[in-house]
């Protein structure tokens, strides 16, 4: 077993240096606390940024000794120059990223220079990557700040694993598409083998936004990308239940528990809430909403305190800055309002606390009060419950954190809805002890199946299954040895087939089906495949016979158009069997319908099949028209001699009693042919690669399911193996 490597941004530990002293202190953060928890047994590294940057290093040997004392919990920093602190971290991470993921569009500060420096340092994490890593082990990436780096290593390394984790909410496209490099964050991203989300709204928004920016569709969450396959999925995190669940009885809490309740009175209802000090937890919000249900419930003056801990975050960027300025305001404003000489209603506290005082907190607070307006999941929210022991407590969450998909037993508020804020709160105070416990078991319950461990596993266990399925995609590769020996057969070979298709085979596809046309490299192919007297090179399409007739006639043999419905061998066009084009007039109008509704689509009509092209569709929409054309089609055509086929972007309906199979039959019949290949890139190819012997050569572009034996990437491998063939008989 290879080892597993970790990379964040930042270590789990914070450095920083006084006089020639460094210190270090514990990261604060939700991806920080939940990996950090993990006990796996393989051996570990951890590579991030240790939070000081070079110029608080007098000198270099003072950098190589940081590096030594970290490497002793195998930990392997990553420094950052200033420059690149202020542009990669403050700038693009957190002055572009997070605004945006978390919905706060208008913070978003686009600027050049801080994209150049997210490049910079991911190649700089990289580097590091790549001086440790195994083909053998895993590497497991994790948030915002790396979104280049599985791309960057898959480069170096195709075979690795690579998992990536986003701790953060994936923004809906249209959000999402607002980053001038959208499109180089989304390939970077691709580099992974699994990609995990908290929420199954985040997993969709990325596959959404994979298919609108680069275009490329999935499958039940699977994109394949030639051999490669990337899954995405949904994992939400869990924390270290029975660590949190465990430490209310040690000692060092319970002093820590009468310490605060020395300054609490007994029978004030204690509302506690914990957060860094960060615009997207909704701590404003939180505060007026505190402040007005006082206004509205007076009697509860002198009997509740609310205790709000807002930890110190990223304090260098402005709007953090403003953040602060707002809240110290708000909570001197409403306290000096409510409060009285012997009660003050907000305990306002600008620090963190270690783990034995976050655990006495949690235990004496009556409800914990979270407002985010987004929060990719919350952690706090679920160490609350995991810590209340007695199954008793209130837990007020606002339902736009990750957490509220999981948490549905908590009393889920709107952030932006005072009043039924408020009204929450007042619920939290008053709820039955019964209510209470009932509320918590089924929420403990599921925390504790769900732990940190069990959500580390599954990722794990999924990054493994991808790589499966990847060892399937290329298990029909036309590997090296497989070319030989096809080569080698049609040397010796004195009367070899070859059926072709065009569009996706041997041409790459384009929005304009007419632009399509065979390019000099193709022409020079072709027209020495059929030169040859002992090849019949059969191109079979379901392109119409003008369009062949015009691109393709004196570089093959013959001809199949329209799948199979004429066939050219020498002269003339004929048909294999009695066909109508009566139901068109029935179908036409329908397909105009779709058209006028579903910009971008349009209508091709050939002899015996009409077909309705959708490349250029926007894909949701195109999505839900496909559906409804089927559905309508199919009730239609029930009466009529049709049948309606999906194609690369394309729906065709044409007689039922035409497919290229049928077509490839009557090729087979005419000779003794000693060596067959037949390629093509889609489902009506599947009909010729089921006719064919056994012994015959199959190929299919593309990696999906197929009849075919084996596979090649695209057209351009089609193209060089047509070289080497021409090349092994001249
Ligand atoms: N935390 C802490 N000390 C504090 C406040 C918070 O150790 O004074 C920890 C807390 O236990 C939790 C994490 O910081 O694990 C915060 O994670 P969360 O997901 O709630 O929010 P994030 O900071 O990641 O946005
Ligand atoms: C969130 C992010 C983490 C980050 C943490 C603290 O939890 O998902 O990646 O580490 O906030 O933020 P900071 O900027 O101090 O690392």
């Amino acid at each position: 077993m290879g080892k597993l490597i970790i990379v964040s941004n930042r270590l789990p530990v914070t450095v920083s240096k006084n006089k020639s002293k460094f210190s270090f202190q514990p990261s604060v953060g939700g991806l920080v606390t939940g990996v950090s928890s993990l006990d796996m047994t393989q051996e570990q590294i951890w590579i991030g940024w240790p939070g000081i940057t070079l110029s608080g290093f007098s000198t270099k040997s003072d950098s190589m000794e940081l590096k030594e004392k970290l490497s002793e919990q195998n930990y392997r920093p990553v420094f950052l120059k200033r420059n690149d602190f202020e542009n990669y971290y403050q700038g693009f991470c957190n002055e572009v990223i997070w605004p945006l993921f978390h919905y706060f569009a208008q913070y978003a500060n686009y600027q050049k220079k801080y994209w150049d420096s997210y490049k910079r340092v991911n190649e700089a994490f990289s580097k590091e990557v790549l001086e440790v890593a195994n083909d053998d082990d895993v590497i497991w990436i994790h948030d915002y700040h790396l979104m280049l780096l599985p791309g960057l290593i898959r480069k170096k390394m195709p075979k690795v694993k690579i998992g990536f984790f986003l701790h953060i909410p994936f923004p809906s496209s249209e959000i999402f598409r607002l980053i001038p490099w959208c499109a180089e964050l989304l390939d970077g991203l691709l580099g992974s083998d699994l990609i995990g989300f908290h929420t199954f709204d985040y997993a969709r928004h990325f596959l959404e936004s994979v298919r609108r920016v680069l275009g490329y569709e999935h499958t039940l969450g699977q994109i394949t990308l030639g051999n490669h396959a990337v899954k995405v999925d949904t994992f939400p995190m869990g924390i270290d239940y029975e660590k949190f669940s465990h430490a209310p009885e040690k000692d060092e809490v319970q002093t820590s528990i009468s310490k605060f309740r020395e300054n609490i009175k007994k029978d004030y209802k204690v509302i506690l809430s914990i957060d860094r000090l960060d615009y997207t937890k909704g701590i404003p919000e939180r505060l007026e909403a505190f402040d007005y249900f006082l206004d509205k419930n007076p009697n509860y003056k002198g009997k509740v305190i609310f205790i709000v801990v807002a930890v110190p975050s990223r304090i260098e960027v402005e709007h953090y800055r403003l953040l602060k300025e707002q809240v110290d305001n708000l909570a001197g404003r409403i306290n000096g309002k409510h409060g009285t000489i012997g009660w003050t209603p907000i305990l306002y506290m600008y620090r963190s606390f270690d783990f034995v005082d976050l655990i006495a907190l949690y235990s004496i607070a009556d409800v914990l009060f979270l407002t985010p307006l987004r929060d990719g999941m919350n952690l706090v929210a679920k160490e609350y419950v995991a810590a209340r022991k007695n199954e008793d407590g209130v837990l007020i969450l606002g339902e736009m954190a990750g957490t509220a998909k999981e948490l549905g037993e908590a009393l889920i508020i709107n952030p932006n809805d005072l009043h039924g804020t408020a009204d929450a709160l007042k619920k939290a105070i008053t709820m039955p002890a019964d209510e209470q416990k009932r509320r918590m078991i089924s929420m403990r319950g599921r925390l504790k199946r769900y732990d940190v461990k069990r959500w580390a596993h599954d990722f794990m266990d999924r990054v493994n299954q991808i790589k499966e399925v990847q060892r399937q995609l290329i298990s029909k590769g036309l590997s090296q040895s497989r070319k030989n020996k096809l080569l080698q057969n049609y040397q010796k070979s004195k009367r070899a087939l070859f059926l072709l298709d065009y569009d996706g085979t041997l041409m790459p596809f384009n929005e304009r089906p007419e632009k399509v046309k065979p390019d000099r490299e193709l022409k020079g192919l072709l027209g020495s495949l059929c030169s040859n007297s002992g090849n019949h090179v059969v191109v079979i399409s379901g392109r119409d016979r003008k369009t062949l007739d015009k691109w393709v006639s004196n570089i093959s043999n013959a001809l199949v158009a329209e799948h199979g419905v004429w066939i050219k061998e020498k002269k003339s066009w004929e048909t294999l069997e009695m066909l109508s084009d009566e139901w068109k007039a029935e179908i036409r109008p329908i397909l105009e319908v779709f058209v006028d509704r579903t910009p971008g689509s349009f209508i091709e009509e050939k002899d015996f099949s009409l077909v309705w092209h959708f490349r250029k569709v926007d894909p949701a929409l195109a999505i839900v028209r496909l559906g409804e054309l089927k559905d309508v089609l199919l009730h239609i055509t029930a009466n009529l001699n049709v049948g309606v086929l999906e194609g690369n972007k394309v729906v065709e309906v044409k007689d039922t009693g035409i497919n290229k199979g049928k077509a490839t039959m009557s090729w087979l019949a005419k000779a003794k042919w000693d060596f067959i290949l037949s390629i093509g890139d889609d489902w009506t190819d599947e009909d010729i690669f089921e006719v064919l012997p056994e012994w015959a050569y199959s190929i299919k572009v593309g990696f999906g399911p197929t009849k075919a034996r084996f596979n090649l990437p695209s057209y351009r491998e089609v193209r060089k193996l047509l070289k080497d063939l021409i090349d092994v008989k001249s």
